[in-house]
């Protein structure tokens, strides 16, 4: 049984979200995990995830393991005390700790893949909140927004603890997507913007505030066909990121980079510090602002269409 599920960028809104704010996230088809699970004649269930380095069987998992409590999870809630001797392969192109959801990737199409092979097949509405508890082990105070961007496979608008609203978009815009190669743990950026809200709240409570304003009206713009607004809001939510101080030295160099190549506005995307940011472009000069950034630095770039 074979499953996949693509990877995800935050367009607005990362971080704001924890704390209950508006955020938008697109699906990015272009990177993907896919889990295979097989009948095997070995004892045992094995795990073969080489891009973690990985190879294992489960009950040598740390109880906490994130592949390992999926699996786990899922057996309790099938009510399987008999498990059965599997191969588990995980493959993925989304980089690693890259803020492209790698790790909730990962666990949906597993969710996916080994409900089918047990004969219970998950609705996209139940696998999310499995995933969801997953990502509390991989993040901590996860708002919940990656784990259903990639779960639906859908443009959302998320706010916290609220039913995911979808957004449909009036015309079609490019993103280019790079990466500065340095990974972060999102943990670690949510960690240390909880210290920092906690020690000036009322500082930080206005800039949660300014973004929540930027996804209501980036959401507007998208869904009434001008893309082209959502340049100056990236550009804004990005200033707002750097004060958090989840930016970082090199991601502001991709930024500066994509602008002066022409893109019409650029953000870090994700928990920051390191990862991915993106560029909104005219989609002729796509090409162009991907080999300026790979030439300021950037280990690789995806150019996807936001439809
Ligand atoms: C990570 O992709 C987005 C953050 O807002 C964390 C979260 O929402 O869980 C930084």
């Amino acid at each position: 049984m074979k499953s996949s599920a693509p990877g995800k960028i935050i367009l607005f809104g990362e971080h704001a979200v924890v704390y209950n704010r508006p955020a938008l996230a697109v699906p990015v088809n272009q990177v993907h995990a896919d889990v295979e699970v097989l009948d095997s004649s070995r004892a045992g269930i094995w795990i073969h995830a080489p891009v973690i380095d990985l190879h294992a069987e489960l009950t040598s998992l740390p109880a906490d393991h994130p592949i390992g409590s999926v699996i786990l999870n899922l057996f309790q809630r099938f009510d399987i005390s008999q498990t059965p001797n599997l191969e588990i392969n995980v493959s993925s192109t989304i980089p690693v700790a890259a803020g492209l959801g790698s790790g909730a990737a990962v666990s949906v199409a597993l969710t996916r893949a080994l409900s089918s092979f047990l004969s219970h097949p998950l609705s996209d509405d139940e696998i999310n909140p499995l995933v969801f508890e997953i990502e509390k082990l991989h993040h901590g105070t996860p708002s919940g927004i990656d784990n259903s961007v990639i779960t639906y496979n859908m443009p959302v608008y998320f706010i916290k603890g609220q039913p995911i609203e979808t957004f449909k978009t009036g015309k079609p815009f490019t993103i280019v997507i790079a990466d500065t190669g340095i990974p972060a743990l999102t943990k670690e950026s949510v960690g240390d913007v909880r210290r920092l809200w906690l020690k000036d709240t009322n500082r930080f409570e206005y800039i949660f505030n300014e973004i929540s304003q930027i996804s209501l009206i980036a959401r507007r713009s998208i869904e009434s066909g001008r893309p082209e607004l959502l340049g100056e809001l990236m550009d804004h939510n990005h200033e707002l990121l750097q004060e958090m101080t989840v930016s970082s030295p090199e991601l502001d160099a991709l930024v500066s980079a994509a602008k002066d190549a022409g893109a019409l506005g650029a953000k870090l995307s994700g928990g920051g510090r390191g990862g991915n940011m993106i560029a909104l472009v005219d989609q002729l000069k796509a090409e162009s602002v991907a080999s300026a950034l790979i030439s300021a630095g950037a280990k690789r770039t995806i150019i996807t269409e936001i439809q």
